[in-house]
């Protein structure tokens, strides 16, 4: 199963200046509690933006450079040689950024998506979800509060079976 995890603004905006923008703690939380002991498939921006591989998860980086190492990484040159490389797990997180969210889109199963409940400007947005495919599994709201700034929800949507 390929799934990508995601966190999105009201505005589908993820990402500015190559960081995050928010920090909800909470989600944070669920990003590990979700991604912990699997494989998780990113972009060599969003590599360097986390500054290091992310500990108990397989971390598979890609980019076009066919010199690029990254300690405690396995790169790859294409999206398909990641999924390749990620075949062996009962669930592989694609976990960005908006390049790659946009090559993965159309052959995930499932989305976990944080949608915070806030506008943001940044230069990086999630491509737009056709929720013609997609049904919706899950679904938990949570307040803002002293440690997260913005309420925001977390949403499973599954791909609907044809
Ligand atoms: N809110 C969230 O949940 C979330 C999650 C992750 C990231 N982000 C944000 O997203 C932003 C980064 O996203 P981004 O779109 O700029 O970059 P990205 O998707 O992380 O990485 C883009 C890089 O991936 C490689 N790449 C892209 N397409 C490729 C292809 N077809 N074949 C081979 N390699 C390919 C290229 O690396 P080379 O240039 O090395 O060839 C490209 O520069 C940051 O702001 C980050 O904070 C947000």
């Amino acid at each position: 199963m390929l799934s990508i995890i995601v966190a999105v603004a009201e505005n589908n905006v993820i990402g500015k200046d190559n960081d995050l923008i928010w920090h909800l703690p909470r989600d944070l939380k669920h990003f590990k509690e979700t991604t912990r002991g699997h494989y998780i498939i990113m972009g060599r921006k969003t590599f360097e933006s986390n500054g290091r591989p992310l500990p108990n998860r397989t971390n598979v980086v890609i980019t076009r450079d066919k010199n690029y190492s990254a300690e405690g990484c396995i790169v790859v040159h294409t999206l398909e040689e990641a999924i390749k490389e990620a075949q062996s797990d009962s669930e592989a997180f694609i976990i960005g950024g908006g390049k790659i969210y946009e090559l993965a889109l159309p052959l995930v199963d499932r989305i976990y998506l944080t949608k915070i409940h806030h506008s943001f400007e940044g230069d990086t947005y999630f491509p737009e979800i056709d929720m013609a495919n997609w049904v919706v599994t899950d679904k938990r709201d949570f307040e803002a509060d002293e440690k997260n700034e913005y309420p925001f929800s977390i949403l499973v949507l599954d791909r609907k079976k044809v």
